[in-house]
């Protein structure tokens, strides 16, 4: 039944046949997309990347070919050879770019056939996301999946042509290497040639594009692929794409403008949609005030409001003891939510999943206030309180008194929360904006020392480097943290709707600064010779003031097609668990493969 390919030469795509080719005899190829017999007529829909044309067999004008076009079946592959005519009036379809033609088959030849999919390629399947993996060659067959990578292949086309006419370099960076920290765990491979030691796959090429610039390259760039062990999400993979960039003799200035100039080319190029630059900036500290977050989806309001003065003195023992250890109370007023008591025990519940130890409310109905809390307050609080929330009929306003990490933490997921569940989101509008003022460290409670937000290469601003000095001068821990949470950093986060889609920052390029840096991060010179000495050796030998930033292409790529989720814009992701599923990676490898590396495996 299968036929030799032989010399069948097709002629053009499946979807590009189009009225000009009327009358035109032509040879395409692809797969059985759908098959219907009318009884003496067969109709295949035939479908390759381009889309799918309407073929038609005649059992009357072409007997061979009516027999074979009857067994043919879904996925099978095949080639056919016809006449393009316009389709009948009223059997048109002006949803299909080749609607309007169809291909009259003289002759059909199977090249392959398939067996049964284990879902059909239709934009709609119930099935589990694992078989969509597994059998991705087939999921990859759907239209929208197509489009999604022919997307991407487009973006990657315009970027490379954009950092081309800017006079960037791409070069190629190891990942075969040594550790690079951006906040993840490594990935790590053995080494054969050297019993016990190890390579780490980068996390990013931070350290090298840092060493092109005091090379003198001046400009790098590079679509790399990052990897970094760490939880899985939605919008996280252990390997990703990265669009990487380095300059050298710049401020953020000239950073962010080309950044904001690539995503404005992107966005005009391959959406039609004109952004307005610069991007908006705000501090991160107004971020946090104001949505709790520092990457805010300000597409919708339900901002944070600051409550903590008008409870000093409260009677409220909740309120009263969080502000007297040091926490604050911050309030969401959802403006008409006019939610019912039991929409409000959910959102209870969903807070507390999070580590909140309560969720206080205030709903205003019927001119009235309907609260669990109310009586508690005095006829002042209650006024200030009504009048700083600019409360009205219909609002309910939710409470989080508790430590400030934990209150930004609670109503940042609420404020999104309450957004989603109520459709309060303008989905058309681009949120597009720019964190800017980042502290340079923060302390971590949990390992007992600064940790940095960016990276340990990020430089700090000017004008806070005495105050890092200081820092390191004191013993007091209290007054350490103090003085170290004053500094802020040169770095600089692209926010897009909410996801933070990139970052990047001035680095330090002296060799004094980054041990300074180094010291106030617990990392000691033994520890920086060892893991980044090759930095530090290099920072000696004329290294320039440079600075860059990184884009995370999968995400970009994915808020563009309006996906919630990366994996449909990578060809083979991994699942939330980290495995491929379509090759079952990672898997075991033999006693013989182990022995080599050098490696036991403890079970
Ligand atoms: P950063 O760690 O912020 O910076 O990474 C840059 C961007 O990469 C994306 N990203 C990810 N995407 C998918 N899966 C992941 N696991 C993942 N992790 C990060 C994010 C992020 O904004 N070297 C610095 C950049 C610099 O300073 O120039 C860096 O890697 O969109
Ligand atoms: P309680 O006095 O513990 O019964 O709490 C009274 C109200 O305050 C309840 O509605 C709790 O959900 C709420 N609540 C308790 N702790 C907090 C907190 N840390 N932040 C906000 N609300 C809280």
């Amino acid at each position: 039944m299968i036929e030799a390919f032989g010399d069948f030469k097709r002629d053009k795509y499946c979807g590009e046949v189009s009225l000009g080719d009327v009358g035109k005899e032509i040879k395409l190829c692809g797969w059985v997309h759908r098959v219907r017999n009318h009884g003496g007529v067969v109709f295949i829909d035939l479908r390759d990347r381009e889309g799918v044309v309407q073929v038609v067999v005649e059992e009357k004008s072409n007997p061979d070919a009516y027999e074979k076009a009857d067994r043919v079946r879904p996925e099978w592959v095949i080639g056919v050879a016809g006449k393009v005519r316009r389709r009948p009036e009223g059997t048109e379809n002006p949803k299909l770019k080749t609607g309007y033609v169809e291909v009259v088959a003289s002759e059909i030849k199977v090249f392959n056939t398939s067996e049964v999919p284990p879902f059909p390629v239709e934009e709609e399947t119930q099935v589990s996301e694992e078989i969509k993996l597994k059998y991705r060659f087939i999921d990859l067959r759907r239209f929208s999946m197509k489009e999604n990578l022919l997307f991407r292949h487009r973006f990657y086309q315009i970027t490379r042509r954009f950092f081309e006419e800017e006079g960037f370099v791409e070069i190629e960076t190891p990942f075969l290497t040594k550790s690079t920290p951006e906040g993840a765990r490594d990935f790590i491979v053995p080494s054969r040639l050297h019993p016990g030691k190890f390579y780490a796959l980068p996390q990013s090429p931070q350290l090298f594009k840092q060493i092109l610039m005091v090379a003198g390259f001046d400009k790098y760039f590079q679509i790399v692929k990052c990897f970094r062990d760490e939880d899985l999400r939605a919008d996280r993979q252990p390997e990703f794409t990265q669009i990487d960039y380095e300059m050298s003799f710049v401020r953020e200035e000239e950073v962010m403008d080309v950044a904001e100039r690539l995503v404005a080319r992107l966005f005009k190029e391959l959406l039609g949609i004109e952004l307005k630059t610069p991007f908006e900036r705000i501090s991160y500290q107004e971020a946090m005030e104001r949505y709790g977050t520092d990457k805010p989806d300000r597409r919708f309001g339900l901002e944070l409001i600051e409550l903590s003065d008008i409870f000093r003195n409260t009677e409220f023992k909740v309120f009263r003891s969080v502000l007297e250890n040091g926490g604050i109370i911050k309030a969401i007023n959802f403006k008409k939510g006019n939610l019912s008591r039991k929409e409000i025990d959910d959102l209870t519940k969903f807070v507390q999943k999070l580590g909140a130890k309560g969720l206080a409310w205030i709903k205003v109905e019927s001119g009235k206030l309907t609260s669990p809390i109310v009586k508690f307050f005095s006829k002042k609080e209650i006024d200030k309180l009504l009048k700083r929330v600019n409360a009205e009929e219909g609002d309910v306003i939710f409470f989080s008194a508790d430590k400030r990490e934990m209150v930004y933490k609670i109503l940042s997921a609420l404020r999104l929360e309450l957004a989603r569940t109520h459709n309060l989101i303008d989905e058309s509008r681009w949120d597009v904006l720019w964190i800017v003022d980042f502290p340079l460290m923060e302390w971590d409670e949990e390992e007992g020392r600064f940790v940095s937000l960016h990276h340990p290469f990020t430089a700090p601003k000017e004008e806070d480097i005495p105050k890092l000095k200081e820092a390191l001068k004191t013993e007091d821990l209290e007054e350490r943290k103090r003085l170290v949470h004053l500094v802020r950093a040169r770095a600089y986060d692209m926010v897009i709707n909410g996801e933070e889609v990139g970052g990047g920052s001035i680095r330090v390029h002296t060799k004094e600064l980054q041990e300074l840096v180094f010291k106030l991060l617990g990392i000691g010179e033994v520890e920086a010779k060892e893991k980044f000495g090759f930095l530090l050796e290099a920072l000696k030998f004329g290294a320039p003031p440079h600075g860059g930033l990184a884009f995370g292409l999968d995400r970009l790529v994915a808020l563009m097609r309006g996906l919630d989720s990366i994996r449909d814009v990578i060809a083979f992701p991994k699942t939330q668990k980290g495995i491929c599923m379509l090759t079952s990676a990672p898997d075991y490898v033999t006693p013989k493969q182990l022995k080599e590396v050098h490696i036991k495996v403890v079970e």
